[in-house]
């Protein structure tokens, strides 16, 4: 057992216009499982995070919605620390990068800067969106490929040819926000002068602080030359000010690796036992690992050792890099129905069982990792309950039945169990390693060795002879002491199960040492079953509920970096009068209403339309009312809507409401004295 680290862990911040869905959590995951691991081995290991809180898609998507971006932030911030508290991940701290911590910092670091002329200014010409009167970011820019001259492409690349090119040489050019025609502008710019780290960045990134994959790629943008960083954007922008402009901003990649310094200096304020200077000053010696995503190694690798080293930081130990989720080999996808969130995935199915999936299969390769859910829903049954929680089962009732709950005082087969406790300094050097899948199969192929143990003794078959009973009493306790040490290895990546044995098994919070010492002489409590199957109905409730919250009421954001904004070609359309004649809207009065099992978003409805007649109605207000408070109430409904076949039952129009969603949605109701099946006119 090396000597105490001290160790300060990074997952890349999410940004905060966004709920957070399953490609968050790979990264998520990974990185709790494995300070998880360094805290169970006695190490003093820290990790802090937060929300990624400024930059355009967030101030238009804040507009989107009618809200400013402050709140908009804090209200992404909540919903990210819910959701993944919710899938155990266990923060030292959760910040955001707009934050007064963030902001001093990110003023030292570019006064420090400055002051070695590493920034110089510049004017350049950007594309400008006259009608929203701001700079367009390449991404809200779309128009015909100069290659191809395939419509609708985006600034930088062709999605159809895989050309590249600069957004000013796109044919017939749009901005998405406004549909109006760019124009090109002029502005002064701040620029970090990277190629002044050159020399040091060559070093650095050759000395053990990247994965292999990683060196290879620096190696080619080495090859390409270090360009000048613009780390200055122009109003209006969601961010800091740049001291001593008052309408540049930094650019969010300037503060947002920044946000990992601010997010610990917070932790200090509740934390007195630690010291700032030794976990950031130049010469730290604690370990500083950041796990980041595949897409933002040029500014982990690059630009955040750089930012660092020359404003007399210490510099990253570590930087491991994961690949993208993909879900049944394809990339997630809303159209395919597959843009699964945290929690929809959370309404459905135990976070255990993707923290196990994605341990089983996480590499220290920056390789996609795949779900497919016939084999999530094969691995969880056939590994966790068929191999793991089965040895527990198969013996903790015999021991609390027969043998008063006690374990024997002699561990019965003690090579057996040396074997298992010595695979712990290997298993332990796997999870270290990111490894992660190799440490899932050799711990499972220790399960199967028990369960083997355990088939050849044939309890079940030895209780009925009465002279047999110390040898059950002997394979159940040593049953019980393998499932305990494989516990212990499995602790990282299923922190809530473990809490659950160590509550049955009336022991202190399990440690990795723990494996050197079986349990002897010893009374546990009643076995209560820990994890149960999944059902494949789960899996398919969780995947309709998607598709249902893809339905264009749910305008819901997401990641930033990879949803477009919604394009020109959505300009207004007007349709005729005739055409709205055609649309039956009554006043309807809300008979009955309950919550539809395995829907998050519907309640179920049925509402007199006039005439004595009824109709059911699936309506998505589940998040904004209490089925009680709609009963008696009168609404506006579609009642000449082609009934649609649901999995919960038909239904027969649709119930209007207005609002962006969530709690905020009110369904539209006539003033007092409208009557059920009056017309709306
Ligand atoms: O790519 C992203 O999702 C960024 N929000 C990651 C930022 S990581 C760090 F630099 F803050
Ligand atoms: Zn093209």
């Amino acid at each position: 057992m090396p000597s105490k680290r001290k160790i300060l862990a990074t997952q890349a911040l999410p940004y905060a216009n966004g709920t957070p869905h399953l490609g968050h959590m790979v990264g998520m995951i990974q990185t709790d499982i494995w300070v998880r691991l360094q805290k169970m081995r006695g190490h003093d290991c820290l990790f802090v995070c937060g929300s990624d809180s400024h930059g355009t898609p967030i101030m238009i998507q804040a507009e989107k919605m009618g809200l400013t971006p402050e709140t908009l932030i804090e209200q992404i911030r909540h919903e990210q620390e819910k959701d993944f508290a919710d899938f155990y991940i266990e923060f030292d701290n959760y910040h955001t990068t707009h934050s007064p911590e963030n902001q001093e910092l990110v003023g030292v670091i570019f006064k420090r800067h400055r002051d070695q002329d590493n920034i110089c200014k510049r004017t350049i010409t950007q594309l400008f969106d006259p009608v929203k009167n701001m700079f367009l970011p390449d991404r809200y820019i779309k128009g015909e490929c100069p290659h191809c001259s395939a419509k609708d492409q985006y600034g930088d690349n062709c999605e159809v040819c895989g050309g590249t090119y600069s957004p000013t040489d796109l044919k017939n050019p749009y901005s998405t926000l406004s549909g109006a025609k760019p124009i090109e502008k002029q502005s002064e710019h701040y620029f970090f002068k990277l190629q002044n780290y050159e020399g040091f960045l060559k070093e650095w990134t050759r000395h053990g602080h990247l994965q292999e994959q990683v060196t290879n790629k620096l190696d080619e943008w080495f090859k390409e030359g270090l360009k000048e960083w613009d780390i200055s954007r122009d109003k209006p922008y969601f961010g800091f000010l740049i001291p001593g402009e008052q309408d540049k901003y930094f650019y969010v990649w300037l503060d947002a690796p920044v946000g990992y310094i601010a997010s610990f200096k917070k932790l200090c304020e509740r934390r007195p036992d630690l010291n700032f200077n030794e976990y950031w000053g130049k010469d730290s010696s604690v370990e500083l690992i950041h796990f980041i995503g595949k897409d933002i190694i040029y500014f982990h690798a690059l630009f955040w050792p750089a930012i660092l080293h020359g404003a007399h930081f210490r510099t990253p130990t570590q930087i491991i890099v994961n690949g993208f989720l993909t879900i049944d080999g394809q990339k997630m996808s809303k159209s395919r129905g597959t843009f699964i969130k945290a929690r929809t995935y959370l309404n459905h199915l135990q976070p255990e069982y993707l923290r196990y999936y994605f341990a089983a299969k996480l590499s220290d390769r920056i390789e996609d990792l795949d779900i497919h859910f016939d084999d999530f829903t094969n691995r969880i049954n056939a590994d966790l309950v068929g191999k793991f929680i089965n040895i527990a089962s198969r013996c903790a009732s015999f021991i609390n039945k027969h043998f008063d709950s006690q374990l024997t005082a002699e561990c019965p087969e003690p090579d057996l169990y040396q074997t298992f406790a010595q695979a712990g300094d290997d298993i332990a050097e796997k999870w270290e390693s990111m490894n992660f899948s190799q440490a899932i199969r050799q711990i499972m192929a220790l399960a199967d060795r028990a369960n083997q143990y355990i088939d050849e003794k044939k309890p079940w078959a030895m209780i009925k002879d009465p002279e047999q009973r110390p040898q059950v009493h002997a394979v159940c306790s040593m049953g019980m002491n393998l499932f305990r040490v494989l516990m212990i290895y499995l602790k990282p990546v299923l922190p809530h199960t473990a809490k659950q044995v160590e509550t049955f098994l009336k022991v202190p919070p399990l440690q990795w040492n723990d494996k050197d010492k079986p349990l002897l002489n010893h009374t546990i409590g009643e076995f209560q079953p820990l994890m149960s199957r999944i059902d494949p109905k789960q899996i398919e409730a969780m995947k309709m509920a998607t598709k249902e919250e893809m339905q264009p009421a749910a305008s819901n954001n997401n990641n930033a970096e990879k949803i477009a904004p919604p394009a020109p070609e959505a300009k207004k359309e007007f349709i005729s009068i005739d055409d709205f004649a055609k649309v039956d809207l009554r006043v309807a009065k809300i008979l009955e209403a309950a919550a539809v099992e395995g829907a998050d978003k519907l309640l179920r409805l049925i509402v007199d339309i006039g005439s004595d007649e009824k109709r059911q109605i699936f309506a998505g207000i589940k998040s904004a009312y209490q089925p009680e408070e709609l009963i008696g109430r009168h609404v506006v409904i579609v009642a000449n809507l082609e009934p649609r076949k649901m999995r919960f039952g038909v239904s027969e129009g649709m119930v209007l409401a207005a609002g962006p969603g969530g709690k905020d949605l009110w369904v539209i109701s006539p003033d007092p004295g409208a009557e059920a099946g009056s017309k709306v006119k």
